[in-house]
Parts: C-alpha cells; sequence; structure tokens
C-alpha cells in the first residue's frame, strides 16, 4: 500500500499568503497543514509515500524533508494543476501496481484514516470514499446514497443543486483499477479531471465502491476562515507544555517553545501556542492563537488568530480573528502626519 498525497495547486483562495508559499505549508497550530496529512499516513502503517509538487515544488520538498519522517518518500511534479485525476495520471510510475491512499493535502481530518484504511480492506471494495455531513455542500462534492443508504448511487462535483449534505472528504482509497478509470476521463466545465467522474466511472462500469463516515471533525483548509477554524479546533486538543522561564500570567492549556522571552506584565489564556524564538513584552495572547517562530509582540492584545513567522506587532491594539503572513509588520504610529501608512501587497485584507 502506498499514499499519494497532493501538494500542487496555486491556492488562489488563500492570496496573499500563497504568492509566497504553497498553501498545504501554511501551518495550523504551527505545523504546516501538509504535515497533519503525512502523520495521519504513516500512523495507518503506510510508509511509501509519493508527494504532489507544483509551482513551489522546492518549498515543499525543503520543508517536507526538514523531518526525520519513518517513510520514503519520493516528490512527483505535477507541473499545472490540471485536477485530482490528473495526479494520479501523474503518478501512475510511481504507484504501480499498488492499492494507494489518495490524500489532499490542504485536508485535515481529527481522527485519522486507520479505521477508513480498515474498511476500505475489510470490504475488498475498489474504492472507498468519506463522507462527512456539511452545512454547505455546494462547495464539494457531494454523494447521493441509495435509498437504504448502503451503497453509493452518483457523485456530483459542486453541484448547485446538492442531492444531500454528504461532502466528500478529500481522502480516497484506491484498488490499481482507478488507473482504467482516469484513462476514460474528459475534463470537466473548470477544466479538470475529476476524480469524483472516475470513480464514478467505477461505480458505472459495476466496481465495488465503498463509503465511511466521518465522526469528529473535518476541514478544507482551502479558504482563509477555515485556516482560522482548524485553528481553533487543533488547538481545542492540546496540553499545557511551557519549555521557558516566565513570571508571566499563563492560564490554562498553553504550549511554549524553547528560546521565546516572555516579561511578568504579559497574560496568556489558552488555549494558544507560542514558538520558538519570539520576544512578548506587555502584551495579552488570548485563546486560539497560533504565534509561530522568531515573533515580536509587544504593547498589543491578540486573540483568536494566527500570526506566521517573524512576524512584528507592536499597535497597541487589539487583533481578533486575523491571519497574518511571514515578516509582517505591524506598528503604532508614532510620528506626523498622524495617518494610516500601509505597505500591503496585492489580495490583502484590512478591517480598520
Ligand atoms: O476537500 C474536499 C474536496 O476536494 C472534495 O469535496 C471535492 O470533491 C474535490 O474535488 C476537492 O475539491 P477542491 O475544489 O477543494 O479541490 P482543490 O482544487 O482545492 O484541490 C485540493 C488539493 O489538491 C489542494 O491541496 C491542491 C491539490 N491539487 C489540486 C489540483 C486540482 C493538486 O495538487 N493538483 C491539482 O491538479
Amino acid at each position: 500500500m502506498k499514499a499519494l498525497i497532493l501538494s500542487g495547486g496555486h491556492g488562489t483562495r488563500l492570496r496573499p499568503l500563497t504568492y509566497s508559499q504553497q498553501k498545504q505549508l501554511i501551518p495550523v497550530a504551527n505545523k504546516p497543514v501538509l504535515f497533519y496529512a503525512i502523520e495521519d499516513v504513516i500512523e495507518a502503517g503506510i510508509h511509501d509515500i509519493g508527494i504532489i509538487v507544483g509551482p513551489n515544488a522546492e518549498q515543499v520538498k525543503k520543508t517536507v524533508m526538514s523531518v526525520d519522517w519513518d517513510a520514503n518518500i519520493e516528490f512527483i511534479y505535477q507541473g499545472d494543476p490540471l485536477g485530482l485525476a490528473h495526479a494520479i495520471k501523474v503518478a501512475k510510475d510511481y504507484l504501480g501496481d499498488d492499492d494507494f491512499v489518495m490524500y489532499l493535502g490542504d485536508n485535515i481530518l481529527r481522527e485519522g484514516i486507520v479505521r477508513h484504511l480498515e474498511h476500505f480492506k475489510k470490504g475488498n471494495f475498489d474504492a472507498s470514499i468519506l463522507l462527512c455531513e456539511v452545512p454547505n455542500p455546494q462547495q464539494f462534492g457531494v454523494a447521493e446514497l441509495s435509498e437504504d443508504g448502503k451503497t453509493i448511487k452518483r457523485l456530483v462535483e459542486k453541484p448547485k443543486v446538492p442531492p444531500s449534505n454528504l461532502a466528500l472528504v478529500g481522502i480516497y482509497f484506491f484498488k490499481p483499477v482507478i488507473h482504467e478509470a482516469v484513462k476514460h476521463l474528459k475534463p470537466s466545465w473548470r477544466g479538470e479531471l475529476e476524480i469524483t467522474d472516475a470513480i464514478q466511472w467505477l461505480i458505472d462500469h459495476g466496481y465495488k465502491v465503498g463509503w465511511t463516515k466521518v465522526t469528529g471533525w473535518w476541514k478544507d483548509t482551502g479558504k482563509p476562515e477555515d485556516i482560522l477554524d482548524a485553528n481553533r479546533l487543533i488547538l481545542d486538543d492540546i496540553e499545557r507544555d511551557i519549555r521557558i522561564k516566565t513570571r508571566a500570567k499563563i492560564i490554562g492549556r498553553v504550549v511554549i517553545e524553547e528560546g521565546t522571552e516572555i516579561d511578568e506584565n504579559t497574560v496568556i489564556k489558552g488555549p494558544a501556542i507560542i514558538g520558538k524564538n519570539c520576544k512578548i513584552k506587555n502584551a495579552y495572547i488570548g485563546p486560539y492563537t497560533s504565534i509561530g517562530n522568531n515573533c515580536i509582540i509587544e504593547n498589543t492584545e491578540i486573540e483568536d488568530s494566527v500570526i506566521l513567522e517573524g512576524s512584528e506587532i507592536r499597535c497597541g491594539g487589539r487583533i481578533v480573528e486575523s491571519l497574518i503572513g511571514r515578516n509582517v509588520k505591524i506598528l503604532e504610529q508614532n510620528n506626523h502626519p498622524i495617518g494610516r501608512r500601509l505597505i500591503i501587497g496585492d489580495n490583502s485584507q484590512l478591517t480598520l
């Protein structure tokens, strides 16, 4: 059994952050989203992992290889993101005659994939998908089940009128027959080779397609609000772990990593995580906040936010529900003329 993890694509819905980094590398609770997929796959006993890379291939390789994974990892270059089924086409030689799990690198599934993999194996399915009830099925692939609920009748990609509220999670188990299905595909209305259509081909040709329902939470981190939501959900599960000495007031489940300095006028209320070598002075860090390595936070209150590494926030105000990129400076005004001075990249969003 192999794994194919997708870390290509342009990540347009996460601009401007994705101008400088691949979307699957954006951290949630200070860990790149992609790492959650790799960990799930290894936890399920799969140690041969192919990672599909696209425009920022070198960045993905460097980040993944900075960790000593218990797996053989190969990178497979896709070029333009022509669809999830196109990624399988590109990886055909790597996958060979093996069964495999395809895991979209921007998905996070709290419960992992062990139970779902067992179902795929036990049922001797040609493919098995994961379904999750969602309030907004129009934004996903959606499954229509048979009357008795046992089998899948039909799958539709982002339907205007969804046949159910059961969204396809971005995790799929396949036998090698999927390569045959992919061969028959034509590009969809959005110009992509859709994995949904490939699975529909299997159903239409009498292959055995199974499904399992997700019981815990699942997140597709495609948009900024999804990153903030995933951050809340992951932080809900952390344990208190403070690796520095500080006289700051620290309440609840807070993680603080080595080398960080926090003065006694600071209050930190968990769940929150603060990375390495940060300097925090006269600040309030509130629940559901993740602060990356090497950040400076001074005279500021931050709550329910994700701050990426190297950023400096000394604005004297309060920041909430924000996603702030790397090496960003948000500073207090202290000279004339009075007014907001902004140097902001394309597609940024400010609420003042
Ligand atoms: O997240 C679940 C949804 O993922 C499913 O419900 C849909 O049925 C499925 O089509 C997919 O929809 P998205 O529109 O969210 O897919 P997206 O284009 O965002 O791509 C998903 C991931 O795969 C993302 O991490 C980028 C990567 N990717 C995507 C394409 C199209 C590639 O690596 N190569 C590609 O060609």
